[in-house]
């Protein structure tokens, strides 16, 4: 793996829930981030994967330094940025840019587009000199493939893969390290989706930045990932290459998530398995006791209530090694094949 840049160790945010109006009670709290370890090499995309309320978006908002966490540290390059305040966070976060899952709400319809992606250097006005700014936007909408004589036209002006490009050009204004680009295809059509993703592949050689591009679909992030996490209430419970998790799947919630992906082929959809999830996933107020999948699973035993299982190699291909021998948070971790192979999805 390549020289890490960002390195996330027991993260975790909770919020409190509370009862009463003259005195506030806490009653409980809802634990949308329960322990994430994470680690994005520099130039390397990791895919964060997992159904919708899981804590993707909260994990974004936390690396980003949107939000504090409750516990646990990030650091980028060495240095736990959750501790840092005023100047010193300021800074970091001009290296940690977002790109929002939602393009038509995450842009202001009243701000023209130059304004939009020119909004960053009114933050870090140190990042390009006033008279220089104007110039700058429109090299921005030039790299992102939208026409720079653009620039004084409104969002609704544009189509929904145009505004997500002009969301990416605001992510670069600062020529960033590391995009946190949270599900930025998710609200696209199909059709757009593509591009979009093929965008941000090549401003990623274009720029050197390191993604964390997050979906709740196993196949969007195929393609442009090297790594994979796939979360699951609050938690990563499988993480590896995309090779690893794709073709060699040991957690039995990331085998349900790649068989619910959609193949073209219709023989080979025809031959293979498909998992289907009993009930819903449950409220990260009440999470399950020992391992939080347990619920849904169609392999859990007694143990299961009992035992957290780590996220590390499962003992089984310890001494094996190959592709199934790496991290995943199951006591009965097994090989499936859930996908037929050369129809891979993406
Ligand atoms: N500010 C907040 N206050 C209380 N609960 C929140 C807040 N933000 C998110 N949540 C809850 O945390 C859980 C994870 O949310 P989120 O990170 O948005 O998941 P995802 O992006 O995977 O859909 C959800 O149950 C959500 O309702
Ligand atoms: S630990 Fe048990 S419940 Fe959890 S995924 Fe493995 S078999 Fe299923
Ligand atoms: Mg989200």
């Amino acid at each position: 793996m390549a020289e890490p840049v960002l390195e996330v160790n027991g993260l975790v945010k909770h919020y409190p829930l509370t009862q009463g109006v003259l005195f506030r009670k806490q009653t409980g709290a809802v634990r949308a981030v329960d322990g994430v370890d994470l680690v994005l090499g520099r130039g390397e995309t990791l895919g964060i994967v997992g159904e919708s309320g899981c804590g993707k978006s909260t994990v974004a908002r936390l690396l980003v330094s949107l939000e504090r966490p409750t516990a646990g540290e990030i650091r980028y390059r060495g240095e736990d940025i959750t501790r840092l305040s005023g100047r010193a966070l300021k800074a970091v976060r001009r290296n940690i840019q977002m790109v929002f899952q939602d393009p038509y709400t995450s842009l202001n319809p009243r701000m023209t587009v130059g304004d939009i992606v020119g909004e960053p250097y009114e933050i870090h006005p140190e990042a390009a000199p006033k008279g220089d700014r104007r110039r700058k936007v429109r090299e921005l909408l030039e790299v992102v493939g939208l026409n720079p004589e653009h620039v004084n036209r409104y969002p609704h002006q544009f189509s929904g893969g145009q505004r997500q490009r002009i969301g990416i050009a605001r992510g670069l204004a600062l020529r960033p390290e590391i995009i946190v680009a949270d599900e930025p295809v998710s609200a696209l059509d199909v059709s757009v989706q593509a591009q979009v993703v093929n965008l941000m592949e090549r401003l990623q050689g274009e720029f050197g930045l390191a993604y964390v591009f997050i979906a709740h679909d196993l196949s969007v992030v195929r393609h442009i990932s090297d790594r994979v996490g796939v979360m699951y209430l609050g938690r990563i419970v499988e993480t590896g290459t995309d090779t690893e998790i794709y073709d060699h799947p040991t957690h039995p919630y990331t085998q349900a998530l790649l068989s619910a992906v959609p193949v073209p082929d219709p023989e080979a959809r025809a031959h293979r398995e498909r998992i289907i999830l009993y009930g819903d996933v449950p409220s990260p107020t009440d999470i399950p006791s020992g391992c939080r999948f347990r619920t849904r699973c169609w392999k859990a035993r007694e143990r299961c209530a009992l035992e957290v299982p780590a996220l590390a190699v499962p003992e089984a291909f310890r001494a094996v090694g190959g592709p199934a021998a790496h991290d995943s948070a199951c006591h009965f971790a097994e090989e499936k094949h859930v996908v037929a192979d050369g129809n891979r999805p993406g």
